[in-house]
């Protein structure tokens, strides 16, 4: 197990290149199980996530190998439609296959992916999406067995807006038999990239970019190269670390049209940014103002940085509320920020932070990937030094953080300890 030694107090300067999206990987990877042949995705983040889902469609028969940040998967001799447990509880995202295996193989035998770190994580709109394909869906033993001789075109209307639903319905639809049309469809980048990769594979798909999908269902598709788009989320993490630390940086190989309501929400606290075509540099020369936040779907502010948002509040002087409308138990950062000194209180799907006051380095516990972003964040700042326990949890979607951080002035280690 590692842990990161975190020593507080330095502002951050320099230059830092953000990698390609997690969930900008995640999405196009299963989308090699539509079409038989060699891919190469390129900017592929060098992420624990992206080896589990390379292991997953290795153990389908896919060949998968990772060179830096190119990705070559081969699915000519993909032969299974089974994604088992010990994959799926690694990773919820490992059930972004139902939908490609379906369309592939007329039968897909999922894990069911369980909950998360912090509260459940339902599939209905999954599966009801698959059933209006024309799937059959049953749930034996922990496992979604969903089988159709012929998927059938279909409209279909997500109650909730869904990243990884209307990615598999959308995998699924492509390759049925007629039109389909899919309404509240997810636009986040992630999604919008992997209609267009569908496209350039042959896909018949109008109104990407839109909550409105129409699919006209072909044949056949053909393997493509494809660049991951870059990670947003990762981004935004970088831009909160320096409005927190003060300073100055450039975020290279990033798309500022992914990070309107980001960039939008840092100016209101006391940022200077300038916004170029793929570079963005963040300015912080003062304590935050306190700003209140509620997430929401693209192109809103994103649940995905909730918790390093909380972080920055608590260098506001001042209250500050956050509302969590995505996911309404995301939580888990607070208890750990609290371990630093953080004064936040919670109610249902909000939190109330009384910012201003210093945080003091402690020992604390990452419980999932963003939480452990945020708590990097505040051991930034802390007095002190601090001991992040578990960071393989970081691991999981950010790409050398610690070298980058390092890189623009932080004091952080990573060490080997027994401690778990
Ligand atoms: C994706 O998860 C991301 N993961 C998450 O990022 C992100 O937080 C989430 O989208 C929201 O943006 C990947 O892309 C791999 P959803 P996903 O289906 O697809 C409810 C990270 O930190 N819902 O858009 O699982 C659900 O409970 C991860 O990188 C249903 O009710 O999220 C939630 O309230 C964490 N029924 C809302 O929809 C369903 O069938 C949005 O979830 C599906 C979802």
């Amino acid at each position: 197990m590692d842990k990161f030694v975190i020593e507080g107090g330095h502002k951050l300067a320099g230059r830092v290149k953000i990698s390609g999206a997690k969930n900008g990987s995640l999405a196009i990877m299963p989308a090699t199980i539509l079409a038989p042949g060699a891919y190469h995705l390129t900017n592929t983040p060098n992420l624990r996530d992206v080896w589990t889902m390379s292991r997953l469609l290795g153990s389908m028969g896919s060949f998968c190998e990772l060179n830096g940040n190119d990705l070559f998967i081969d699915s000519t001799n993909l032969s299974s439609f089974e994604a088992p447990y010990e994959h799926v509880k690694k990773m919820r995202a490992s059930f972004y296959v139902l939908g490609p295996l379906l369309a592939r193989w007329g039968q897909a035998k999922v894990s069911l992916p369980g909950g998360c770190a912090w509260g459940p994580r339902p599939v209905d709109l999954h599966l009801k999406g698959l059933e209006r394909l024309g799937a059959k869906v049953d749930v034996e033993k922990g496992y979604i067995m969903a089988k159709a001789k012929q998927l059938h075109g279909a409209k279909f209307h997500f109650d909730i807006s869904s990243v990884g639903a209307t990615g598999n319905v959308m995998m699924a639809a492509v390759l049925a038999k007629g039109t389909s049309l899919l309404t509240n469809a997810a636009i986040e980048p992630e999604i919008t990239a992997l209609a267009r990769m569908l496209v350039k594979m042959g896909a018949k798909i109008n109104g990407i970019g839109t909550t409105m999908l129409e699919i006209e269902g072909v044949h056949e598709l053909h393997p493509v190269d494809e660049e991951t788009i870059p990670d947003r989320i990762e981004a935004a993490t970088y831009m909160i670390a320096v409005a927190m630390t003060g300073g100055k940086i450039e975020l290279q190989n990033v798309n500022p049209y992914h990070l309107t309501a980001v960039v939008a929400k840092l100016e209101e606290v006391g940022c200077t940014i300038d916004v170029n075509n793929n570079n963005i540099v963040v300015e912080m020369d003062k304590d935050p103002i306190p700003s209140d936040m509620t997430t929401s779907v693209y192109p809103g502010m994103p649940t995905d940085v909730q918790a390093q948002w909380m972080a920055l509040m608590l260098r506001a002087k001042g209250d500050s509320r956050i509302t969590d409308n995505v996911y309404r138990d995301r939580f888990k950062h607070v208890p750990e920020l609290q371990r630093l000194g953080a004064k936040i209180e919670l109610t249902d799907n909000s939190a109330i932070i009384r910012g201003g006051k210093q945080l003091s380095g402690a020992t604390v516990m990452s419980s999932d990937l963003r939480a452990s972003a945020s708590l990097v964040l505040a051991a930034l700042v802390a007095e002190g030094t601090t001991e992040l326990l578990r960071v393989y949890h970081i691991d999981r979607g950010y790409d050398s953080i610690e070298e980058k951080l390092v890189s623009l002035g932080a004091n952080i280690k990573r060490v080997k300890t027994d401690l778990i």
